[in-house]
């Protein structure tokens, strides 16, 4: 068995996937997601009426834009620092406001896909000309040792969609705490934190009627057959969803109808599945106010303000120093 176990990888992505898949149980990581057509999935499930998550937060900006932006500016201008900044559509509302006050602020929106940002720049040279925007690709990590690079004025950092409800909560007071130590005083965080509420809501958010959901979730066998070489059967996995309201966490699975092998020709190996089998795949984290505060508190950050949506589905929160 020694000669079939890979050490060397060409790519992050195929060390993951080996690992994920020879693992007990398996598991895959949902950031691989995004590729090309993981990015239009994404944006299909934006649409969904089932994936309330988009709207409250558009609602919550559209509803505060000129309280957000009172306490975001400062009178040396300021850097309007967004990680994950996908179309931008709701960041759009602030930057208006932002604009028509005649308030000086340099907006950089970093994302971990190029062709989103080039798309970004586009749409804002036409809709608000006006704002000076400079865009940056990198992922969340290599990012956030940037982040301090920004020291000479105040910088607020977005984090919008509840992006960080993919992490557990380790990895989230992680995230955070690279944040906070790359924060001066004045220096603020806004995030959106998708909030518990009934069940069976947030299980339709993750399982719409049409399938986009099982499709975005299979997009990761889809990309390791296109990417990796591999002969996944997408038909034979089902999209399952469970949610645990005791923890908030709201977790994906594809399950294999059948006993079958997948074999990954990159890696060189051959994935065994029992029937009903699993991999996991995501975590969505949902949120109240005591698991916030307690994440923040670990990562060394007070929250300062909030807002929440008419139907308290979701909220933002504004976080500074301790
Ligand atoms: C982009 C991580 C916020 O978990 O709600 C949507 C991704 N997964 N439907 C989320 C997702 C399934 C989304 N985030």
């Amino acid at each position: 068995m020694k000669e079939n176990i890979k050490t060397t990888f060409s790519s992050a992505f195929e060390e993951d996937v080996h690992i994920g898949l020879s693992t007990y149980p398996k598991y895959l990581l949902s950031k691989y997601i995004y590729d090309k057509k993981g990015d239009k999935l994404f944006q299909d499930i934006m649409n969904l009426p089932e994936y309330y998550l988009t709207n409250c937060e558009f609602n919550i900006l559209k509803d505060h834009t000129s309280e957000i932006t009172e306490i975001f500016k400062s009178d040396k201008g300021f850097d309007l620092i967004e990680l994950g900044a996908g179309d931008g559509k709701k960041t759009k509302l602030l930057l208006k406001e932002l604009v028509a006050q005649k308030i000086h602020f340099n907006y950089l929106p970093i994302d971990i896909s190029e062709n989103v940002l080039l798309e970004l720049e586009d749409s804002l040279k036409k809709e608000i000309p006006e704002v000076q925007v400079k865009i940056q690709q990198g992922t969340y990590f290599k990012t956030l040792e940037k982040l301090s690079d920004y020291n000479t004025r105040k910088k607020v950092i977005l984090v919008l969609g509840s992006n960080i409800g993919n992490l557990l909560h380790t990895d989230a007071i992680d995230f955070l705490k690279h944040i906070q130590i790359a924060m001066s005083d004045e220096d603020m965080l806004f995030m959106g934190f998708d909030q518990k509420k009934d069940p069976e809501i947030i299980l339709e958010a993750y399982n719409d009627k049409t399938g986009v959901t099982a499709a975005f979730n299979k997009n990761l066998l889809a990309r390791i057959n296109s990417e990796l070489g591999g002969n996944f059967n997408l038909e034979t996995f089902s999209h399952w969803e469970t949610y645990d309201p005791e923890s908030g966490t709201a977790k994906s699975f594809l399950v294999s109808r059948e006993e079958q092998n997948v074999s990954i020709e990159s890696l060189g190996i051959d994935i065994h599945f029992d029937a009903w089998e699993t991999i996991h795949t995501e975590i969505s984290q949902k949120y109240d106010d005591a698991v916030v505060e307690w994440l923040a508190e670990e990562a060394g950050l007070k929250v300062t303000h909030s807002f929440v949506d008419e139907k308290k589905y979701y909220k933002n929160y504004i976080f500074k120093k301790q």
